[in-house]
């Protein structure tokens, strides 16, 4: 089968696709034949792990342990194994498995694996679960949320897109997103009631004041949003920050001040990839997509994502029926 592999770290370029072997299911895996993967900030920042040593830890010090690349899949179930009760071969699926940018991935049924969204194509589909699913897991320990003023920071990427429809129609919050001038209406469209154009205005020296600032793209800081936060209000950013530093600061809140900051640490799990085809199944959740690349424009897909700059998310065409 047709796979994006690489076979060591650094810029795009080292990704390529190959013939590989395709994958067989075990008993409780079923295996699915992709057509629509995407490329996730976090699948860019595995190929470039040079950036991020510590990261090597777990990935692989000099070289990937996993030659495999991508975690989001929306395909059809080829084969499943013997143990296999909740799915037969034809059903339309979608989730979260790392090495689903292939022609063929296996998942266990008790992973990130759920049917499809019956009102999605494949590549829309395919960009649901990472942006929801992270933002689901980072917001949760903030509940609860409903009738709160809850601010996004970087409202237009992936997990930004995620959160403020998430936050609108699930936690029913009052969401105010910040955004750069192009992805003003984007966003707005989503469910934000106010709508900060970071190029425009600094939301932190308006006066506003929130329950909670949700930084999606870990770009702001507890320090620089504090004054913007209510007392008894929570920071919750999605990276560790400058030199790793965000740890110390959730843990110096705890005992200083009534603000809290807090590292929201995403998961992929199964119920909350149902949650999320409900959602989009009641017309409370669509998925954003920027851009559409062919499998073999791996490079350019990269390298887009690598910007910073996309709206949503970078889907991939992993077979024509897609
Ligand atoms: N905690 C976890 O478990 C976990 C897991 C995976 C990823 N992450 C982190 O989550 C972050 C966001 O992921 P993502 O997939 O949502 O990213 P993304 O889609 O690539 O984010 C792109 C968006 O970021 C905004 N942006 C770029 N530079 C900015 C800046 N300086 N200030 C404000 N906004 C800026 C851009 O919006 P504008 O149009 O406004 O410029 C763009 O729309 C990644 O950096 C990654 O480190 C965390």
């Amino acid at each position: 089968m047709r796979a994006v592999v690489h076979d060591r770290y650094g810029p795009p370029e080292v990704l390529r696709v190959a013939d590989v072997d395709r994958p067989v299911p075990q008993d409780d895996e079923v295996l699915v034949g992709v057509h629509a993967s995407t490329v996730t900030r976090g699948d860019a920042m595995g190929v470039r792990s040079a950036d991020y040593r510590f990261t090597r830890l777990f990935t692989g010090i000099r070289r990937p342990r996993s030659t495999s690349f991508g975690s989001e899949f929306a395909g059809v179930v080829e084969e499943v194994g013997a143990a296999v009760t909740g799915f037969t071969p034809g059903d339309e699926v979608f989730g979260v498995k790392h090495g689903s940018t292939a022609e063929y991935v296996t998942v266990r049924e008790s992973g990130a694996i759920a049917p499809k969204p019956t009102g999605l194509t494949f590549e829309e589909a395919a960009a649901v679960p990472d942006g929801s699913l992270l933002a689901l897991t980072c917001l949760r320990p903030a509940e609860p949320l409903r009738g709160k003023g809850v601010l996004v920071y970087g409202a237009a990427g992936s997990i930004g897109t995620a959160a403020v429809q998430l936050l609108a129609h699930h936690f029913e919050a009052e969401v105010t997103a910040v955004c750069d001038t192009k992805d003003v209406e984007v966003v707005r469209s989503l469910g934000a009631t106010d709508v900060v154009d970071r190029l425009r205005e600094d939301f932190t020296t308006n006066g506003q004041t929130y329950d909670v600032i949700f930084d999606a793209v870990g770009k702001h800081s507890f320090r620089r949003s504090r004054r913007s936060l209510k007392p008894g209000g929570t920071y919750v950013t999605v990276d560790l920050g400058f030199m790793y530093h965000v740890p110390l600061v959730s843990l110096g809140t705890r005992f200083v001040g009534s603000r809290r900051a807090n590292l929201g640490i995403g998961r992929y799990r199964k119920e909350d990839l149902l949650l999320a085809k409900a959602l989009v199944d009641a017309g409370k959740y669509r998925p954003v997509i920027d851009r559409t690349y062919a499998l073999d424009e791996i490079v350019e897909a990269v390298g887009y994502v690598e910007s910073g700059q996309k709206t949503g998310n970078v889907v991939l065409r992993v077979s024509e029926a897609a």
